[in-house]
């Protein structure tokens, strides 16, 4: 048995493991993580390995708190503003790599900048507050795959591959975070939307906002692959009236008596359904149904997100 309860001895044993280079998952608000000890290369590699990613997709290092990632990397400017109004949260900001930075190169993956987050979750809390090293940790899922978020998700894709998940229920965001590059002076240019929308950076910050533009071809975040979260049954979007076999995504209406009819909100909370969404599709796609339906979500704020997670999970599989 893999999870184990977020109790004090078990966080202490995920911090032990880490610094033996094993592999632990854990919560944060937004999705589980996959953690492994970002300055240790060996470590590192075994996440691209479990996980099947391509080795040029870059990894976030998650830090305690803006204090221990400043001290380490010596945040200035647009990421340090960011980084004193929105940490701990849901928001990635990329950096320049400093010369003699001790994170692997492996965890930027060959580009010349860093991903790094402190998140808000008190299980992730603790477990990085006993580390005296950052934790690179990508959403716990084989690549490509579905986004976690519970501990049974991780169990399911990748139980027998990691020494322990700690299991602190679902998660309250549902969605990963919003991924900022901070390396342009003047603005900041959301390469992942997410749970911080671009609203919620400019209101607060007073930083113009900018979406990176991806061209065909191009990838601003080498993450942003066209197929992603890509479960078994193929992902039909914008459906209002779905085909009766067909799974079923509803938004802003009652959950249908049918059992694989599910609701992302049945008031139209974009929060609640970007909440709900990960946890659905896992669900509906263990419904067994060859098509997932998924009715249109208004694409403002949190939105912007669950579409882009759903337009990848829709999109043709590579
Ligand atoms: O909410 C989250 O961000 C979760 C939790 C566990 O923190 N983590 C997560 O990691 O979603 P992952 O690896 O699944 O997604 C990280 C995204 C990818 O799209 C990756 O390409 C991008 O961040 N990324 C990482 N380092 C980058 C860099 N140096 N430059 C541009 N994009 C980067
Ligand atoms: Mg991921």
């Amino acid at each position: 048995m893999t999870i184990f309860t977020p109790s004090d001895t078990h966080i202490l044993k995920a911090a032990r493991y880490l610094s033996q280079s094993k592999l632990v998952a854990f919560p944060t608000e937004t999705v589980y993580g996959l953690g492994a000890n970002a300055c240790d290369d060996i470590a590192v590699a075994k996440i691209y390995e479990v996980k099947q990613r391509p080795t040029f997709n870059p990894l976030i290092s998650h830090f305690e708190s803006t204090e221990q990632a400043t001290k380490m990397l010596k945040l200035e400017g647009l990421a340090l503003r960011l980084a004193q109004i929105f940490w701990p949260g849901s928001l990635t900001l990329i950096i320049d790599r400093p010369e003699n930075c001790p994170i692997s190169l492996l965890a930027s993956a060959g580009h010349p900048s860093l991903a790094i987050r402190v998140p808000a979750h008190e299980v992730a809390q603790k477990l990085l507050n006993l580390c005296d090293f950052p934790v690179v940790a990508p959403s716990a899922n084989p690549s490509g795959k579905i986004s976690p978020s519970s501990a049974s998700h991780v169990d399911a894709g990748l139980g027998n591959k990691i020494e322990m998940i700690l299991d602190g229920g679902w998660c309250a965001t549902g969605i990963e975070s919003t991924v900022v590059d901070c390396r342009n002076k003047n603005v900041a240019v959301i390469l992942r939307p997410g749970p911080i929308s671009a609203e919620d950076i400019e209101n607060v910050s007073g930083i113009p906002v900018q979406f990176a533009a991806t061209p065909k071809g191009a990838i601003a975040s080498p993450g942003q692959l066209e197929s992603h979260y890509a479960p078994h049954a193929q992902v039909v979007l914008d459906v209002v009236e779905p085909a009766k076999n067909a799974a079923y995504l509803g938004f802003n209406a009652a959950a249908s008596p049918l059992e694989h009819h599910f609701s992302l909100s049945e008031t139209g909370d974009l929060v609640e359904a970007a909440a709900n969404l990960f946890k659905m599709l896992h669900q509906a796609d263990a419904s067994g149904a060859e098509t997932i339906c998924v009715a249109p979500i208004p694409n403002q704020g949190i939105g912007i997100a669950i579409n882009d997670r759903l337009k990848r999970a829709a999109a043709p599989r590579p």
